[in-house]
């Protein structure tokens, strides 16, 4: 395959301005991942008094040693609801993401206790519904370490009926052949009950574990009975009488040794790992001085695919012809990859470039992999007679009903339809993930300040009126503070609009590990039922 050729200038001043934007983006959202661990790590003394460990390091406990782990969804909720993005930090609530426990690949989630007492807030409710999604689409098994105060009853509007699919997902999920594996290492409340009810394997630690539908003050208000938690809820009731639990532990550690012997007896294949690939030719580490600070700069795609793909090979597909948008075949550490990336907007001979390109990945069963950095389809006369409507639908098409595996990067602009055309969070792709300079909208804030300065313009020019002295300049104005904040990464991350953002350093990993993920999932067979294992 032919190798790329860079035009990087490595000692030019661009690139080392790249590079320090990229820094601070990166320790900007970095800082934010490291305050949702200190505000976790801050109850470190509740826990322990409590005989508790802390939510992350049961997950540490939990994973396979020196195997990766690959988190989603670190800042869910970011700066929404009472996530105020300074001290109290959440994390969407839970440490979740894909990993691997006694050598299967599982996806992993533990509600973060130490923080708001693991309640879930409506972020934290999507966060969850993603995961679900994740597990359900790529047959993987569900590991949960459970301890929650339930529904964030500040907000319980935006989350109580919505938060009845988690249960609904989990009911189907067992009917469909998924295990799910629950530790209730603490409180399991009202809703949050179900979950280990609608596990198929629970484990409950003594003296720790409360499931109960209604805690003993909720009870006293409904009907006046007076019960202790322990004999509502507790670990002994549920393992020796009730039977909601399967597995008794003594502690927390025991009852994560506990889920790793229950998954190492399930008769689940390991995955097959590809034949690891050649590294980049082009060192990786370069990633850092490609994208410019100011986003109207140009750069080629083919410079972040020269460091990404194996050899830093790339096979163009129809290079001159709707040449802004590139297509072409790859390998990522040995999975073999249709790319598309974007070097300017998306004109009609591109567009239907890609959704052939599409069309022939699916035809040879080939994963895709987006590049996103689109200002969106070309606009213009020459465009909208070139039939972009007509073209930019058959690469919708194309992507929406593409079913090999798509993985998409958002790397720069996702702006407007392009979103769409390039795989964005709409169009459902396996994984999507952002790099910090991920920019999301359906247009830029100085364009749409534009748009409806020339819209207020023709308002008053109908009405024959004269506009008021600095009336349009000051609504511009607004549009673009409230708009600029909220095309950022972080904002899209906090909505679920990705599944994280990453360090541009980890693309060829985190690419790699999610195609090995769709490749493992979309072969895997599985033992379906009607209606789930109902516990006895
Ligand atoms: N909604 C919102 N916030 C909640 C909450 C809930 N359901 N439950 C607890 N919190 C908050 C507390 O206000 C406290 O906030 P702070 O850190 O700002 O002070 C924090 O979470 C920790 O709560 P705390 O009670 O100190 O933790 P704990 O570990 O000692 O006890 C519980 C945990 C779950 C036993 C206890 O918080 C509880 O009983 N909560 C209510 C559970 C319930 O009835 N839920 C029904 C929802 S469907």
């Amino acid at each position: 395959m032919p190798k790329l050729t860079s035009a990087i200038d490595l000692g030019s001043a661009a690139f080392s301005q790249n590079k320090a934007f990229m820094e601070a983006l990166i320790a900007e959202f970095r800082g934010y991942e490291a305050k949702v661990r200190e505000n976790s790590e801050s109850k470190r003394g509740k826990f322990e008094k409590r005989g508790q460990l802390l939510p992350r390091d049961r997950v540490s406990l939990l994973l396979d040693r020196g195997a990766p782990f690959m988190e989603i969804a670190t800042l869910a909720g970011l700066k929404m609801h009472d996530d105020d993005g300074k001290k109290n930090v959440a994390g969407g609530g839970s440490i979740a993401g894909i990993g691997y426990v006694a050598g299967k690949r599982c996806l992993v989630t533990a509600t973060d206790s130490a923080i708001k007492g693991g309640s879930v807030s409506p972020m934290g409710l999507k966060k969850s519904l993603r995961l679900q999604e994740i597990a359900r689409k790529q047959k993987l098994p569900i590991v949960a370490l459970a301890e929650s105060a339930g529904a964030n009853l500040l907000y319980q509007s935006e989350l109580f009926v919505e938060g009845g699919r988690t249960f609904a997902n989990q009911a189907r999920m067992s009917a469909a052949g998924i295990p799910q594996i629950t530790v209730v290492h603490g409180s399991s409340t009202a809703g949050g009950a179900y979950m280990p009810g609608l596990s198929d394997y629970t484990v409950v630690v003594r003296g720790k574990t409360k499931i109960f539908l209604a805690g003993p003050p909720l009870l006293k208000a409904a009907t006046g009975e007076i019960a202790t938690d322990e004999e509502l809820g507790g670990a002994e009731l549920h393992y020796n009488i009730a039977g909601t639990a399967e597995y008794m532990a003594e502690d927390d550690a025991h009852g994560i040794e506990t889920a790793r012997e229950i998954v190492d007896h399930l008769p689940w294949s390991a995955p097959v790992e590809a034949e690891a690939g050649t590294q980049p030719f082009y060192d990786i580490e370069e990633l850092m001085g490609i994208v410019p600070e100011d986003a109207k700069k140009p750069y080629d795609i083919r410079e972040i695919i020269a460091r990404i793909t194996d050899g830093s090979d790339f096979l163009d597909f129809k290079r001159e012809f709707g040449a802004s948008t590139v297509c072409g075949h790859a390998r990522v550490d040995g999975h073999a990859v249709g790319i598309l990336g974007n070097n300017g907007p998306i004109d009609p001979d591109g567009a239907v470039k890609a959704a052939q390109f599409i069309q022939l990945c699916c035809q040879s069963d080939t994963p895709l992999l987006f590049l996103m950095n689109t200002t969106g389809y070309l606009v213009g006369r020459d465009a909208e007679t070139g039939g972009i409507v007509k073209h930019g639908s058959k690469m919708i098409q194309a992507v929406a009903n593409a079913t090999v595996p798509k993985v998409t990067i958002v790397v720069g602009g996702a702006w407007g339809a392009g979103n769409y055309g390039m795989c964005g969070r709409g169009f459902d792709p396996d994984f999507i993930f952002s790099w910090p300079t991920a920019k999301v909208g359906v247009m830029g804030p100085e364009q749409a300040a534009t748009v409806m300065k020339i819209i207020t313009e023709e308002k008053f020019a109908k009405m024959g009126q004269q506009i008021p002295d600095g009336m349009t300049d000051q609504m511009a104005q607004k549009i673009i503070d409230q708009m600029s904040p909220e095309t950022t990464a972080l904002y899209a991350t906090a909505r679920l609009w990705d599944d994280g953002i990453i360090d541009p350093r980890d693309t060829r990993r985190v690419v790699s590990l999610a195609l090995s993920v769709c490749a493992d999932g979309r072969k895997r067979q599985l033992n379906p039922t009607q209606f789930g294992v109902a516990r006895g």
